[in-house]
Parts: C-alpha cells; sequence; structure tokens
C-alpha cells in the first residue's frame, strides 16, 4: 500500500489530539502516514508523547507565513481546524487555504460547526465558503455542541461558583462527545481514496437546554448546580475581564446567543452510521468526568 500524508493541524488541542489517537488504532487498516502540525515542535511532542513513535511533527502557525510550505509539503489531505481564537478568515484562512491547494493538497477535512450554513457572522460559514472555491473534494464535519465544553471553558465556574453563566437563554443545544466527532472524522481521514464532497452533522442523542444540563450536574455531583441565564453585555463583559480575546468572546457569545432565534438543528445518526455504535450521552460523560468539577 502506498502511504499517503496527512496533516493534522491543531494537533494538540480536544479534537486534534483525539483525532490523531483515533487514526493510530486505524494503522493497520490505512495507509496513511500522521502528520502534526504544531506550533512548538518540543511541547507538540510532550503533549503527544504516547503517540510520537508513530507521528511525524511539523512546525507550523496559522498566523505565520512562513511556516506554510514547510508543513505542507507533499500532503494529500489536509484536516483543517479554527483555533478558537482565530477569526481573521480573508487573512489567515483564505490565504493558508490557496497555498494549501498551490502546493498540492488534494483534499481538506474542515471541522466547521452545526448551522453553519445559516450565519454568515459565524467564521466557519466563511471558512467553508473559501473551501468550496478551489474546486478541490472537501468533507465538512459539523458538529453539535461539546460536552467538554463542560471541563473546559465553564469548569472554573461550575468548580468555585457551582453555577453555568451563559447568553443561551432556554434554546436547547445538540450536545456531542468530541470523542465521537474524532472518531468519526478519523474513519473519514483514512479513506484518502473517496473524492466525493460531503458535509456530515454529527450530534450525540440528546437536545437539552442549560437548566436541563445543570440538574443532571446537581445529579450527577451531588450539590446543587445553577444555570444563571447571562445578557449579552453581562457574558461579554464577563469574559472580556476574565482574560478571553475580544473576538473570541464575541464568537462564542453568538454561538451561544444565536441559538435562541435559529430554528434547532436536528439530531444526526452520523456517528451510529459511521462507528456503528451509539453515542455518548451526557449523564454517561459528566459520570466519567465528575472528578474534574470538584
Ligand atoms: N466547543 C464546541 O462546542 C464546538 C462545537 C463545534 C465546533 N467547534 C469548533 O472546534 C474548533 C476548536 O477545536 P478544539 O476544541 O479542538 O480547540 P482547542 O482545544 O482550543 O485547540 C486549539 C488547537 O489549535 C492550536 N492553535 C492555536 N493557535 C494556533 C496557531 N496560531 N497556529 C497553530 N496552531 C494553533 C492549539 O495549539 P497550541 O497547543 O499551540 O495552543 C491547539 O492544538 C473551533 O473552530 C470551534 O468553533 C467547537
Amino acid at each position: 500500500m502506498e502511504e499517503k500524508n496527512v496533516l493534522i493541524t491543531g494537533a494538540t488541542g480536544t479534537i486534534g489530539k483525539s483525532v490523531i489517537h483515533h487514526l493510530l488504532r486505524r494503522r493497520q487498516i490505512t495507509a496513511v502516514q500522521i502528520i502534526a502540525a504544531v506550533r512548538s515542535l518540543s511541547e507538540g511532542q510532550q503533549e503527544l508523547q504516547s503517540a510520537s513513535g508513530d507521528l511525524e511533527f511539523r512546525h507550523f502557525d496559522f498566523l505565520d507565513v512562513s511556516t506554510y510550505d514547510g508543513a505542507l509539503a507533499n500532503i494529500h489531505t489536509m484536516f483543517l481546524l479554527r483555533p478558537p481564537q482565530i477569526t481573521d478568515i480573508s487573512g489567515v484562512f483564505r490565504p493558508l487555504i490557496k497555498r494549501a491547494v498551490a502546493l498540492g493538497v488534494r483534499k481538506i477535512v474542515f471541522l466547521s460547526v452545526q448551522g453553519a450554513e445559516r450565519s454568515s457572522i459565524i467564521p466557519h460559514n466563511k471558512i467553508e465558503r473559501v473551501v468550496k472555491e478551489q474546486g478541490i473534494p472537501y468533507i465538512f464535519l459539523r458538529p453539535g455542541y461539546f460536552m467538554q465544553n463542560l471541563t473546559g471553558e465553564l469548569l472554573e465556574g461550575i468548580k468555585s461558583h457551582n453555577e453555568i453563566f451563559l447568553p443561551g437563554g432556554n434554546a436547547c443545544f445538540n450536545w456531542v462527545d468530541a470523542e465521537n466527532v474524532s472518531e468519526v472524522a478519523a474513519v473519514l481521514l483514512s479513506d484518502l481514496e473517496n473524492e466525493k464532497n460531503l458535509v456530515l452533522e454529527i450530534t450525540g442523542s440528546e437536545q437539552l437546554a442549560f437548566d436541563q444540563v445543570a440538574t443532571l450536574l446537581t445529579r450527577t455531583l451531588g450539590r446543587k448546580i445553577t444555570y444563571r441565564k447571562a445578557s449579552v453585555l453581562g457574558f461579554l463583559t464577563q469574559r472580556i475581564r476574565s482574560g478571553v480575546p475580544p473576538s473570541k468572546a464575541v464568537v462564542v457569545t453568538a454561538l451561544h446567543y444565536l441559538r435562541r432565534f435559529e430554528k434547532s438543528s436536528g439530531l444526526s445518526s452520523v456517528y451510529k452510521e459511521v462507528a456503528g455504535k451509539r453515542p455518548t450521552t451526557l449523564a454517561a460523560f459528566l459520570h466519567h468526568e465528575r472528578e474534574a468539577f470538584t
């Protein structure tokens, strides 16, 4: 089997790391050489220590054009994600994607977000359009709302204040385990022969509003967790004061606030179809992660 190079951007993050682990598990059945694109080679190697024997690392910084050619040389497929703090699509993503295609990248698998097609405000919408313009095969993965937000962005509020503070109102979110998203990504990234354009929504099996999530957390942790509804201004101010870059705070606010007015995206069966398993439930995720909240 001829080996082909797959470049993973965001390799040290929640999704990238897990995509790499799932791809490595599939090494027996695919002829894919996995290349982790990292800002710091030493930190990347440390972060991905358990996998590093089978991995190649390349220096790559979205914000440093001089790293593009080295990272993108001889790549068949690029797994592209948007680090949450980068919102400049025409200044960063357009040149990157065009350079990738000029250097011979044959397919782009982009981690987008559910509902991206409906809102031109969110950066993923613009990135999808730039990818489509290139005329090479693409796969857009549009996940719902990561369960890992509870153990990431929202963890401090839950741990220190026993509350979730968000501008999501009573909107329901389609919860999904980022691990399930990564597993789907790994299956698709292993299939280099497939040249069909695909757009796949990936969710778990539950649509839950934040007051329901607070109830589940209360039950799992054995202490009262409250959902405090934030106003747009109150949330933005709190985020920026806690050190979140303003451009990222605006996107996070929009992703929660706009859900109040959008027609709800449905649940999807893609995970079950691709992985052959039931997706993680939020109760199972919380039970597994319960120690993180104390
Ligand atoms: N959270 C959700 O509910 C949700 C739902 C659907 C879609 N999404 C999308 O998922 C994406 C985020 O994925 P994630 O959760 O895996 O992100 P993450 O955990 O925050 O990881 C971000 C990754 O990007 C890398 N990175 C940051 N700045 C970089 C730069 N200048 N150059 C190169 N690499 C850089 C980081 O590397 P370092 O280690 O160097 O920092 C890290 O590997 C976003 O586009 C988000 O909109 C999220």
